[in-house]
């Protein structure tokens, strides 16, 4: 796909004049660290990141080549692109690379600028699911287009995963958990992260996040034809470095009669531009609400611990796992649990009648809930002492994959197949 060898262009002061001809398109909400071990390749990737075609992109540039991205993943999670220079030999080079890998997360992306024209070395990187080679001297516009190339490819997957959060009755708190959960993604991940209220008359994102849009996903529903990246930006209402929102309008001056096809569009667009697109649905059953639901790459179901709620649970469960055959099941959460003097059926008896632990258990907190919702703030800003603070957090990491173990993660990296290989050969 994006794979492919860049041979050096052997007068690199001309390709500028070629700047307006570039085949690169701009690229989406992503983020790119670059570890250079030369001045010049860092000049180079400055002249890059102020290119108009990362602009909505987050890009860093340090030394170090890839010994300071291996000391910096120990303790950090990995973007969705890191670009590496490297004037070490074959040997050396690829020995630091499988150990960056080890700390690498599935979905990130590796570009490497090397400073040698040597097909053997480009064969075993892309064996080792580097997307792309590039051999020095290079100028930006090789970089740009290979960065372009990678993130705009219509063949390969959209950059953004979709996480679809739907409670099995009204007011089980599905909306607070889901707003918490994609607040705590873009602190924690550190990268792009948009919340969707699909909840139009009476969706509380907008309040949640004291804000006001003026515009926000009515008019992106109720216009698909005219949704591309410039009209999405501007129905975005920016929350903080990582977070926006595609707030509802709240207000009941027109009938919401939703289509599957304006909901699927805005999905669809929402995903080619921004990493996590968090999906805040209403606890109704229509038509595009259960394909939302099924389309979305994760799921969170909230329960509330009483009979209704169980039943409804069950029903879900099973209708999403007989849908969703190759993937997962859904996480299972049970919320508002330990209300005084309130007959509760127990995580035990939900477990045994849908064959899913609850992922986590969150009390029922009205205390901290409630300060929370009336300020319009989320739980860890208004006490980080809470308790569901660290729950949010490991949905979190569930949910972007972030969380596996150190052995799971190379696994699945994209550095993964050939560690598993290496490692077979090391240990015959
Ligand atoms: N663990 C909890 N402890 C105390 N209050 C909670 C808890 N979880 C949610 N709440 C409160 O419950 C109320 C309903 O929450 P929320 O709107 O998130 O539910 P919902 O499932 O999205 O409801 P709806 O069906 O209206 O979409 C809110 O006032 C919220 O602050
Ligand atoms: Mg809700």
């Amino acid at each position: 796909m994006g794979n492919a060898l860049v041979v050096a262009n052997p007068n690199p002061s001309e390709s500028s004049t070629e700047m307006q001809e570039t085949k690169a398109r701009p690229v989406p909400r992503i983020t790119i660290q670059c570890f250079c071990e030369q001045d010049a390749m860092a000049e180079v990737l400055q002249v890059v990141s102020e290119d108009r075609r990362l602009m909505k992109t987050h890009i860093t540039i340090q030394m170090g080549g890839i010994g300071a991205a291996i000391a910096f993943y120990e303790s950090s999670p990995t973007p969705n692109l890191i670009i590496l220079e490297s004037a070490k030999s074959r040997s050396e080079l690829l020995f630091e690379l499988d150990t960056l890998a080890e700390s690498c997360d599935a979905g990130t992306k590796v570009i490497i600028i090397g400073h040698f024209n040597d097909v053997l070395l480009y064969r075993e990187l892309l064996e080792r699911g580097v997307s792309e080679y590039i051999v020095t001297p290079v100028d930006p516009i090789q970089v740009l287009e290979s960065i372009s190339n990678l993130f705009n490819d219509p063949d390969a997957n959209p950059v953004g995963q979709v996480f679809a959060f739907l409670g099995a009755k009204g007011g089980v708190g599905s909306s607070t958990i889901c707003h918490n959960v994609g607040w705590s993604i873009s602190e924690t991940v550190s990268t792009d992260v948009v919340i969707a209220d699909f909840d139009l008359p009476f969706g509380t994102l907008g309040l949640d996040f004291n804000q006001d849009p003026l515009r926000g996903i009515a008019d992106a529903l109720f216009a698909p034809e005219r949704l591309d990246e410039v009209l999405l930006d501007r129905l975005l209402a920016k929350c903080s470095k990582h977070l926006s929102i595609l707030a509802s309008p709240g207000t009941l001056e027109r009938e919401y009669d939703l289509g599957d096809e304006a909901c699927e569009k805005v999905l669809t667009t929402v995903r080619h531009n921004i990493p996590y697109a968090v999906v805040d649905l209403p606890h109704v059953w229509t038509k595009w609400s259960k394909s939302m639901l099924l389309q979305a790459d994760e799921i969170v179901i909230t329960a509330a611990p009483d009979l209704a709620n169980l039943r409804n649970a069950k029903n879900l469960i099973e209708l999403i796992k007989k849908f969703r055959k190759n993937d997962g099941p859904p996480i299972f959460v049970l919320n508002q649990v330990g209300m005084q003097k309130r007959p509760e059926i127990s995580a035990a008896d939900f477990t045994a009648a849908i064959e899913i632990e609850p992922k986590e258990i969150i009390q029922f907190d009205p205390e901290n809930f409630g300060m929370a919702a009336n300020n319009g703030q989320m739980i860890e800003e208004t006490n980080s002492r809470a308790k569901s603070v660290q729950q949010f957090r490991d949905l979190a990491l569930s949910l972007t994959h972030r969380d596996a173990p150190e052995e799971e993660k190379s696994r699945n990296s994209l550095l993964g197949p050939l560690l598993s290989r290496l490692g077979k050969k090391h240990h015959k």
